[in-house]
């Protein structure tokens, strides 16, 4: 049955600084630790637990140069608005507005690059959507203060989000204070500029730093609203849904531990406080956060506008995991679910479960939702089409459309979102591998692995199907 989305749905795409700008060292912006994993912000290879960090930048890492978006935005955003785009996601890359992270004055030519972004993306009325925090900390930040271990980071966020806020505050109305938060646990130098290698950073250390983040989140909230009371202002987590194994009570007992973990950095930016079940880890664990005067009540007093989430996969989980296959995962994973298919690199593809992620949501919270990425990483084929180089990617059209019908189903459901932005709508970099030839664009970016390429812009198929998708409020998926 062919359902239409609302006329106000914000439908789009998304990106981030560190992965598509390029110009890494260009009108004063500083390094951040983008700037310093040349293969990519998790372990590169099997058996590795920390990501190769090089002490300088280095010519093999393409996010140098991204795709340049920084000289090319012009070009890039009419494509987006040829497709219809209501809105676009992209971060500001922070250590361009403070080049260490830690001085008192920032850096005008950072501002004024993204004045011009903004005011071209108001040029087709394009609504921006800012993360302010993308897996791009200053890596000075990283190198003296140990990133978010350290306390110190709190001022030195509140310092450029209040200075981005101030300067963009009739531009910019919607706002995430840190990409995929919860992947802190996980990723900690990509995610938090911490530098101890995972196997000497303590718990307790951990923890600490993710108490920061969500200090720092509240924080910007309540500096967002003061602002601008008009601003509306996301957390930003992984959502990724677990099936038990089996129908073995202690299998679900499992999937409650692991998505408690995730949860956990929802629930207190939703709700205001740590969740008891939290409490029982720590004790567990010999974890005490150490809370400064204050920290409780600005959680409690600056909760977030709306929750938002990236969403390309679903895990399984048993109480015994060693029994069943582990699977690749967007940063975190679980066993292999024996139901579905995988992408290339290993991700399970479930659009079930984002109709699944998006009533849990909605039934925890009640607030509103942004689906702010989901996508298909794939190897594309340029081919000779009628209009030019182009790009056959059925897969990634028929993944879209397969988890567009499962929003589809969770609007009719009940559940109130904002918008969805596809992951990469332009082919960038991965985050996780450092790839180009990870693509999940629908304009294909002529840049290889190996750095070669002229950087042209080429429509793939999904991009007139997307297209279609946006000028039928949806009704073209069901055709
Ligand atoms: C999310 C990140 O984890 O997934 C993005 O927010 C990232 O930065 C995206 O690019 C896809 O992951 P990958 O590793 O395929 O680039």
């Amino acid at each position: 049955m062919t359902y239409t989305f609302p006329k106000d749905f914000l439908w789009g795409g998304a990106t981030a600084a560190n992965q598509f700008e390029g110009a890494y060292n260009i009108d004063g912006k500083g390094l951040s630790v983008q700037d310093v994993t040349p293969q990519g912000g998790i372990p590169a290879k099997p058996g590795d637990r920390n990501p190769l960090i090089t002490e300088v930048p280095t010519e093999d890492n393409l996010k140098l140069e991204g795709i340049d978006f920084y000289h090319r935005y012009k070009e890039d955003i009419a494509l987006f608005a040829e497709m219809g785009f209501k809105v676009f996601r992209l971060s500001i890359a922070w250590s361009r507005i403070f080049p260490n992270g830690d001085e008192l004055e920032p850096n005008e030519a950072g501002l004024a690059f993204y004045d011009k972004v903004f005011d071209e993306l108001d040029k087709y009325g394009i609504e921006p959507l800012v993360t302010l925090s993308h897996y791009e900390t200053p890596l000075h930040l990283t190198r003296k203060y140990n990133g978010w271990a350290s306390r110190d980071l709190i001022g030195f966020y509140e310092r450029y989000v209040r200075t981005v806020f101030t300067r963009y505050k009739d531009k910019v109305k919607y706002w995430l204070t840190f990409n995929e938060v919860n992947s802190v646990l996980h990723a900690p130098f990509m995610s938090g500029g911490i530098e101890t290698p995972v196997e000497e950073l303590s718990k307790q250390d951990l923890y600490q730093a993710v108490h920061h983040e969500l200090v720092a989140s509240a924080l910007a909230t309540k500096v967002a609203h003061e602002i601008n009371p008009d601003f509306m202002i996301g957390c930003m987590v992984i959502a990724m849904p677990a099936y038990p194994m089996s129908a073995h009570p202690l299998d679900q007992l499992a999937v409650r531990d692991f998505e408690n973990q995730n949860y956990l950095f929802s629930d207190i930016h939703a709700r205001g406080k740590y969740p008891n079940y939290i409490k029982r880890f720590f004790k567990e664990n010999d974890i005490e956060i150490d809370f400064a005067e204050g920290d409780a009540e600005l959680l409690a007093e600056h909760t977030v506008d709306f929750i938002s989430f990236s969403y390309y996969m679903s895990v399984a989980q048993a109480h015994n995991p060693e029994a069943y296959e582990t699977g690749k995962g967007n940063i975190l994973g679980g066993i292999s679910n024996p139901f579905l298919e995988a992408s290339e690199w290993g991700w399970q593809i479930d659009p079930v479960g984002l109709r699944l992620v998006l009533n849990d949501f909605y039934d925890r919270y009640q607030l509103p939702l942004f689906i702010v990425e989901n996508g298909l990483g794939a190897k594309d084929v340029l081919v000779d089409g009628p209009d030019g180089p182009t790009v056959e990617d059925d897969y990634r059209i028929d993944y879209l459309q397969k988890h567009l019908v499962q929003v589809g189903e969770a609007l009719q459901d009940g559940v109130e979102l904002l918008g969805y932005t596809t992951w990469g709508c332009i082919d960038l970099v991965s985050a996780s591998t450092a790839q180009l030839s990870k693509r999940y664009g629908f304009i294909y970016v002529d840049r290889n692995d190996d750095g070669t390429g002229t950087l042209a812009r080429y429509k793939k198929k999904s991009f007139n199907w997307y297209k279609e998708v946006i000028a039928t409020d949806g009704a073209s998926l069901y055709k």
